[in-house]
C-alpha cells in the first residue's frame, strides 16, 4: 500500500483520508485531548441506509496535528448477543469520551436506542477504559436523573402528574420535533420516576474538574444539563432545564473567557437546519440565545452540517474549532466532516465556510 500524502490543512466537506488512505469513519464525534494527543471518537457507519444504525461500534482515531489521523480501530464493539443493550443493529450515536483525573479512567457516553423501536428508548449509556484507545467496557444504559427534580423549577411544580394531566398529554402526538401544542412545562414531571429522556448529547468538563452531560430531553423540546457523579460514570441527580419548547439538538458546549457557549441545531432529523448559539455566565444559566452563528452562503442550513463538538486548540490562544457532520443518511459511511474556525464579534460566535484552511488561521488573524 502506498503511504497517503501528509495533510497540512482542513478541507471541510471533502473526503478525509486516515493514515491508511481510508475516509475517516467517526461520525457524530467528539475529541479528547490527553497527554498531547487528540483522540477522535465517533460512530462507525457502514454503507447504505443500514449504516444509520450501529453494526460495528465506536471508532477512534488519534492525531497530534489535527490534520493527520491514525486509525486506532473500534474501541467499543457492538454485541452479537441480541439481549445486550449494545446489540448489533441498535442505535449508538454521538459518542463522547472524557478523562477522570481522580480515577484515571476514560469514560465514554453515547445516545442509545433499541433496534425496531425507533427513537423511543431515549437513553444515555456509558462505557469505561484504562486507555484512551480502549477497549471500552460497556457499563449500563439508563434515563438520567430518575427520582430527582430539576434545580430550576418552582417548588410547586415539583409534583408528579395528576391523572387528568396524564390523560391530557397522552392524546398528544409527540413525534420528537416541534409541534404547536408542545406542552412546555410538563414532560419532566411525567418522566420523574423513570428518568429523563436523553437523545442528542455531549459532555463537558469544567476547569474545576466537574463533568456535565448536556442532552435533548422531554421529547427533544427541552435541553437538560446534568452534573455528573465525581467518577463521571453516572449523573449526580443535579440537573436543570433550558430553552423549553425550543427543540435544540446537536449540543456542543465550550468555555471562553469565563463564559459558557452552546452551539446547537434545530430538530429536523438528518436534514440540515439553521445552527443556534447561546451564552451564559454560569453553566446553570440563565442562558441567552444569540441566534445563528453562521454567515454567508449556506448559513441558513449550517453549510449542510449539524454541530457535534467544539474543540479548543491546545496551546493556541482563543482558538476554537466548530465540528459538524454533513450526514449522508442514504449512504451513511459517506458522511462528511465540517471543521471551521469560530470567530467572536462582541462575544457572539461567528462561523464562515472555508473551502480549506489551516491552524495558522488563528495566529495570522
Ligand atoms: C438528528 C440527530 C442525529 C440523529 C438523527 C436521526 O437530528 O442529531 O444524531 O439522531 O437526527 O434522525
Amino acid at each position: 500500500m502506498t503511504t497517503p500524502a501528509t495533510l497540512d490543512a482542513f478541507f471541510p466537506g471533502q473526503l478525509w483520508p486516515d493514515n491508511n488512505g481510508v475516509h475517516i469513519n467517526a461520525h457524530g464525534g467528539g475529541i479528547l485531548l490527553h497527554a498531547g494527543t487528540y483522540y477522535w471518537f465517533g460512530e462507525h457507519k457502514i454503507e447504505g441506509s443500514a449504516g444509520n444504525a450501529a453494526h460495528v461500534g465506536v471508532h477512534c482515531y488519534s492525531s497530534t496535528d489535527l490534520y493527520n489521523w491514525k486509525d486506532d480501530g473500534i474501541v467499543l464493539r457492538v454485541s452479537d448477543d441480541p439481549a445486550s443493550d449494545i446489540a448489533k443493529g441498535n442505535i449508538i450515536e454521538r459518542p463522547k469520551v472524557i478523562y477522570n483525573t481522580a480515577t484515571k479512567k476514560f469514560v465514554m457516553w453515547f445516545h442509545l436506542e433499541f433496534s425496531g423501536k425507533k427513537y423511543s428508548a431515549a437513553r444515555t449509556a456509558t462505557a469505561i477504559s484504562d486507555s484512551p484507545t480502549g477497549p471500552y467496557t460497556f457499563l449500563q444504559s439508563f434515563r438520567p436523573n430518575a427520582g430527582h427534580w430539576p434545580v430550576n423549577v418552582a417548588e410547586d411544580s415539583k409534583k408528579i402528574l395528576s391523572p387528568e394531566e396524564a390523560a391530557a398529554i397522552a392524546t398528544l402526538h409527540l413525534p420528537g420535533g416541534p409541534i404547536p401544542d408542545y406542552p412546555t412545562d410538563i414532560l419532566y414531571r411525567r418522566d420523574f420516576a423513570g428518568g429523563q429522556m436523553s437523545r442528542d448529547m455531549t459532555l463537558f468538563v469544567d476547569e474545576d474538574g466537574v463533568g456535565y452531560h448536556i442532552h435533548a430531553s422531554e421529547d427533544n423540546g427541552v435541553l437538560h444539563i446534568s452534573q455528573l457523579s465525581p467518577d463521571f460514570t453516572t449523573t449526580s441527580g443535579k440537573y436543570a432545564r433550558f430553552f423549553p419548547g425550543r427543540f435544540h439538538e446537536a449540543p456542543a458546549l465550550f468555555k471562553r473567557e469565563n463564559k459558557y457557549y452552546l452551539l446547537s441545531s434545530g430538530c429536523t432529523g438528518w436534514d440540515p437546519n439553521e445552527a443556534r448559539s447561546a451564552v451564559a455566565d454560569s453553566i446553570w444559566g440563565p442562558w441567552t440565545e444569540l441566534g445563528n452563528p453562521c454567515i454567508g452562503p449556506g448559513a441558513e442550513v449550517t453549510f449542510g452540517g449539524q454541530a457535534t463538538h467544539v474543540l479548543p486548540v491546545a496551546n493556541v490562544p482563543d482558538a476554537f474549532i466548530f465540528l459538524a457532520d454533513q450526514w449522508r443518511p442514504k449512504n451513511a459511511i459517506d458522511g462528511r466532516y465540517l471543521w471551521l474556525p469560530i470567530e467572536f464579534d462582541n462575544d457572539k460566535p461567528r462561523i464562515e465556510f472555508l473551502n480549506s484552511w489551516d491552524l495558522d488561521y488563528f495566529t495570522d488573524r
